[in-house]
């Protein structure tokens, strides 16, 4: 059985990242139009990049959950047949022992450079304008995907939805697309569809089944569930 798995902030809120939307979100007193745009990039450089250092240096302090690693035991029982697809620009599910996985919106331990287009590992600081590694100019900027610009290797993305049997979303408000769209383009082609989340979502009403509960709860039960019901050991 092939699996796609979509993740959302919700996975990592127990590890202590705020989700966006929820009542104790990350983007309370910062609208994310002021810091999510390239549009906001271009009028204040060092506000976008004082609110990413500071994400990225939360990193640091923080661990991945038991959903984490219940979906990188997942992918080793499962190998290829797994594609984990995440929204979040963290690096948790690395952290939690998945070795495959693709950031759509980018990641928040590195940097791209808007001269020479070099991308680059990046743990540090950006706001002092480092060198870029390959260019040397003060170019550097998180290689995250902001409102307006495309996510990464939605060709990729839409192959492995048009190929997988089952279709699984969690720990995300299905209110931003293109992520959002996914369950209706699984759904549309008769695949399964699951979502585990805290609260009902966007997409809830479209999903064949939607579980709630706390991620750290749902995702280990539910890769158990699967592992024996599939007679695959883990
Ligand atoms: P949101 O903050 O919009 O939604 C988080 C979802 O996680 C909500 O539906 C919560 O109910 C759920 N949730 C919270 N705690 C949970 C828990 N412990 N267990 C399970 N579920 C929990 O985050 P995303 O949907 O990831 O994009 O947001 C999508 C995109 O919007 C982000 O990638 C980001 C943002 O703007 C960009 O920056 C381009």
């Amino acid at each position: 059985m092939r699996i796609v798995v979509l993740t959302g902030a919700g996975i990592s809120a127990e590890s202590g990242l705020p989700t966006f939307r929820d009542a104790d979100g990350l983007w309370e007193g910062h609208d994310p139009m002021t810091v999510a745009t390239p549009e906001a990039y271009d009028d204040d450089p060092d506000l976008v990049h004082r609110f990413y250092d500071e994400r990225r240096a939360a990193l640091g302090r923080v661990r991945p959950n038991a959903a984490h690693v219940a979906l990188a035991r997942l992918e080793e029982a499962l190998g290829d047949d797994l594609y984990l697809v995440t929204q979040n620009i963290d690096d948790l599910h690395e952290r939690g022992g998945s070795r495959r996985v693709h950031h759509m919106h980018g990641r928040l331990r590195a940097a791209w450079c808007t001269t020479c287009d070099h991308r680059a590992s990046w743990h540090g600081p950006l706001r002092d304008r480092p060198p870029c590694p390959a260019c040397e100019r003060p170019t550097l900027r998180p290689d995250v995907v902001w409102f307006g610009e495309v996510p990464h290797g939605m060709d990729d993305i839409e192959r492995e939805l048009w190929e997988c049997d089952l279709f699984v979303s969690i720990g995300t408000s299905g209110l931003v697309y293109p992520a959002a769209a996914f369950v209706h383009y699984a759904v549309g082609n008769g695949k399964r569809t699951l979502e585990l989340n805290l609260d009902a979502s966007g997409t809830s009403g479209d999903v064949h089944e939607s579980r709630r509960g706390p991620a750290t709860e749902l995702v280990p039960a539910w890769v158990d569930e699967l592992l024996s019901g599939a007679g695959v050991t883990s």
